[in-house]
């Protein structure tokens, strides 16, 4: 079977996690904090705060954000569920807007119709890796006073405006679960260049705590700890930074990687007439978390059924993002989003994964253009 993701780990990130065992020390300590400084130096913000998952720190970031009941949030639905999620924690409303066809994103033009005297703050999501336009979304929000949060959890490596993803944020997120590129089996981070918001995040990911376990330990003389508000153990432990670590330096690598095969399927499947595929935007580039497909209207071949044939041919694939207002958990949204519900149910998500052959790719591609191309299909 050529699975759809697997994660670049090799004996460096087992015999780093084997490390922190062996240290005796394996809740949030020193490694975490050594993966913290590591982070924020590979994306260019001045701090970065390590916390369980990237739902975790879109939640942070919204208490950050002073974001709270009544308030508006205006969200792609075509997301992760999680994004919208993490509003509905804080006892605000998402909102959903639209996206752009070719980046998956959320645009000016789809989130402008959005805003209101209530909408708070923004989530932009950096879908599947692909940049999203931060400087044109920050231009219509920062003179309302509506903070826009980067969704970055595909985006570890991919750049925006020759930067780092994330660097130009005042709260960016990023997700370390097996599907992103760096990967510590769960967890997350949150990256600003805000000082003092940074000590939040670090408190609030710790029941609110004025000093953090790790600080106490090391004190040679006794510190009773305050609690200075209502906090969450959101920590990342010592044992998953020791793999983050290994991971991070060998980002570089996997994004370059990821470029490569991604090139190769845009290659090999150009023929196919009307079929969008996953691609840099003019302004940045993409780490290709995920290669996303769109199918094209004819031949009006079923997502699923694709997907039915890749499963017969040994093929691992996935319907491409959903779309949270589709979902029973916001059966109460009415939102019309014609291009997100043309994304949801006529996209996949093909295999791509560091290690990935050319026989695997060429395999899959000839799938797709025998399913594309039944007159070529034919006896
Ligand atoms: C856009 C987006 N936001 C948030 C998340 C949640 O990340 P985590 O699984 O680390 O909580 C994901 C995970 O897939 C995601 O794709």
């Amino acid at each position: 079977m050529i699975p759809v993701m697997k994660p670049w780990l090799d004996k460096e990130e087992a015999e780093a996690a084997a490390e922190a065992v062996a240290s005796g020390w394996i809740a949030q300590g020193p490694r975490v904090r050594e993966f913290e400084e590591a982070f924020a130096a590979a994306i260019g913000a001045p701090h970065a705060v390590a916390v369980s998952s990237c739902t975790a720190a879109l939640h942070l970031a919204l208490i950050a954000a002073g974001i709270g009941q009544g308030d508006e949030v205006i969200v792609p639905s075509l997301s992760f569920i999680a994004t919208a999620n993490a509003v509905r924690y804080v006892g605000a409303q998402p909102v959903f807007a639209d996206v752009d066809l070719a980046t998956q994103n959320l645009i000016p033009e789809t989130v402008e119709p959005h805003l209101t005297g209530r909408t708070r703050a923004v989530i932009l999501v950096d879908q599947a890796g692909v940049p999203a336009d931060l400087d044109a979304i920050r231009a219509l929000c920062d003179p309302l006073g509506v903070i826009v949060i980067e969704d970055a959890a595909c985006a570890a490596g991919s750049t925006y405006r020759a930067r780092p993803v994330g660097a130009g944020a005042v709260l960016a997120a990023f997700s370390f679960h097996p599907r992103k590129l760096i990967t510590t089996g769960e967890g997350g981070m949150l990256t600003t260049p805000d000082g003092s918001i940074a000590a939040r995040l670090r408190r609030l990911r710790e029941h609110g705590m004025d000093i953090s376990a790790a600080d106490r330990h090391r004190s040679q003389q006794p510190i009773i700890e305050r609690y200075t508000e209502v906090g969450f153990n959101f920590r990342m432990t010592d044992i998953q930074a020791a793999i983050g670590l290994v991971q991070l330096r060998k980002l570089p690598e996997m994004v370059a990687r990821r470029r490569v095969l991604a090139r190769r399927y845009q290659e090999l499947l150009s023929d196919i007439r009307g079929l969008l595929m996953a691609d840099d935007p003019p302004y940045g580039e993409t780490n290709y978390q995920s290669f996303w497909m769109l199918l094209p209207e004819e031949p009006a071949v079923g997502r699923d059924d694709i997907l039915r044939v890749f499963a017969d041919t040994g093929i691992s694939a996935r319907r491409g993002i959903m779309a949270a207002h589709l979902e029973p958990a916001y059966a109460d949204d009415k939102s019309d989003l014609p291009v997100t519900e043309r994304l949801t149910e006529r996209s996949l998500i093909l295999p791509l994964f560091h290690e990935m052959t050319q026989a695997q790719q060429e395999h899959v591609a000839s799938v797709i253009t025998t399913a594309l191309t039944p007159a070529m299909s034919a006896p």
